[in-house]
């Protein structure tokens, strides 16, 4: 899905070291099928030339305020006027004090000053610069006066020191980038997302799992931030980051994912279990790992507690929300826990294995809804199913309330 096809995106580059990575952040900006557009500072034309922002976005590079030639003398107007997002990355300490004082002193400074659409500000620094009372001043007032700020990465900076201020990565920015452009129709809505998978432990070092890699449920979770919830994502053991803005527990056995969910099920009005929790697990755990002995050692499964089914017991006025993996009858054991467990809906895949299911980017998966409908959507990106998911959450919340009167 392409989130920013045919949106105004400009974006501005001040002086700092990071202003490398404005390049691939321009690319990925134009990888989505935006138009894009690039002012610079003088200061940032010192790290990077202009002609790398021109061939990558397509369109000349502003510089300066009194460029001759066409309509550059009104330029910073013009294009705020058709701007749908500003992104400024990176941003130095410099331009943040500029735009919390409403200075306009350059081309950057002066468009920021007349743009009216969504700004993110991705300030990037020497730790001791970010840490200054001055510039967190400044980015508090710009917090304040409504512009987005991504907050900087910790780690590794250019300058040999190490802690926060680097700017963030590009596809992370580009996240931000698309959320500030996303309606917020879930705003005010409270949901708890579980994804990944569990681990059931038969002694400390070996545990019976499943492939989940979380991809999934962390892509709903991001997808509702960027539609405005408040999302608790209680994860099992995966490889991924969490996505920005979104509280994060992370747990291993279904005990524990089970332990997390009912502490936190009151605070939620939304429940989407794509989590792939254990059915079993070994009655037994050994304390030290088990040496190789014998031919055989039985290992007795016990059943794990059913998480979902508790959930759907005491769902109230909650829209609960399952997903079904299966290796065949997809619409028959689907539609059995739909009804066994009391939900909403549940969405279903069947995993072949290569472009559905676990690990994958894609995915193909049916929706059973309670009163018996059936959606097949084509095989989507994990994010594309997310939103459409979240699309239909919303349907059932306006048919409820119809319901109730
Ligand atoms: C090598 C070098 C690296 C710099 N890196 C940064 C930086 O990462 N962040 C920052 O705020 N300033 C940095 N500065 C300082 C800015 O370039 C300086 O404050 C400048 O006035 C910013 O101008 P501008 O905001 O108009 O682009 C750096 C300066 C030099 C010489």
């Amino acid at each position: 899905m392409r989130y920013l096809k045919d949106k105004n995106i400009v974006l501005g580059v001040s002086g700092g070291i990071a202003a490398y990575k404005s390049a691939e952040l321009l690319r990925l900006i134009k990888k989505q099928e935006a138009k894009a557009r690039v002012i610079m500072t003088a200061n940032a034309a010192s790290f990077i030339g202009p002609l790398t922002f021109e061939a990558l976005s397509g369109n000349p590079v502003c510089t300066c305020l009194f460029e001759k030639g066409g309509n550059a003398s009104i330029r910073h107007i013009e294009w705020a006027k058709e701007a749908d997002a500003v992104v400024v990355a990176p941003a130095t300490a410099n331009i943040i004090g500029k735009i919390a004082c409403g200075i306009a002193d350059d081309a950057l400074s002066t468009f920021l000053l007349a743009v009216t659409c969504p700004v993110l500000i991705c300030p990037s620094m020497n730790t001791n610069m970010y840490e200054k009372i001055s510039v967190l001043r400044n980015i508090d007032i710009l917090k304040k006066d409504g512009y987005l700020i991504v907050e900087p990465d910790a780690g590794e900076l250019a300058c040999g020191t190490t802690g926060q201020g680097r700017l963030p990565e590009p596809e992370d920015i580009i996240e931000r980038l698309i959320s500030s452009l996303t309606p917020k129709d879930f705003k005010g809505k409270r949901i708890l997302v579980t994804a990944g998978p569990t681990r059931e432990h038969f002694d400390p070092v070996r545990y019976i799992s499943n492939p989940s890699s979380g991809k999934m449920g962390y892509a709903v979770a991001k997808a509702a931030e960027q539609r405005g919830a408040d999302v608790l994502l209680i994860s099992g053991p995966t490889n991924l980051k969490p996505p920005a803005n979104v509280e994060t527990i992370t747990t291993g056995s279904a005990k524990d994912m089970a332990a997390a969910v009912f502490d936190h099920v009151k605070d939620a009005d939304i429940i989407i279990k794509a989590a792939a929790v254990s059915d079993y697990r070994p009655e037994e755990a050994a304390k030290q790992k088990i040496k190789k002995g014998k031919e055989e050692t039985p290992v007795v499964l016990k059943k794990c507690e059913d998480i979902l089914l508790k959930l759907g017991k005491n769902k109230e006025s909650r829209i609960l929300v399952g997903f079904a993996a299966e290796t065949e009858n997809l619409e028959e054991n689907a539609k059995e826990k739909l009804v066994k467990k009391n939900l909403d809906m549940i969405v279903a895949n069947l995993l072949d294995g290569k472009s559905s299911g676990f690990g994958t980017d894609t995915n193909r998966v049916v929706f059973f809804y309670r009163n018996g409908d059936k959606e097949q959507l084509p095989l989507m990106d994990k994010d594309m199913v997310a939103h459409v998911l979240l699309d239909r959450i919303l349907e059932i919340g306006t048919r409820n309330l119809n319901e109730r009167g």
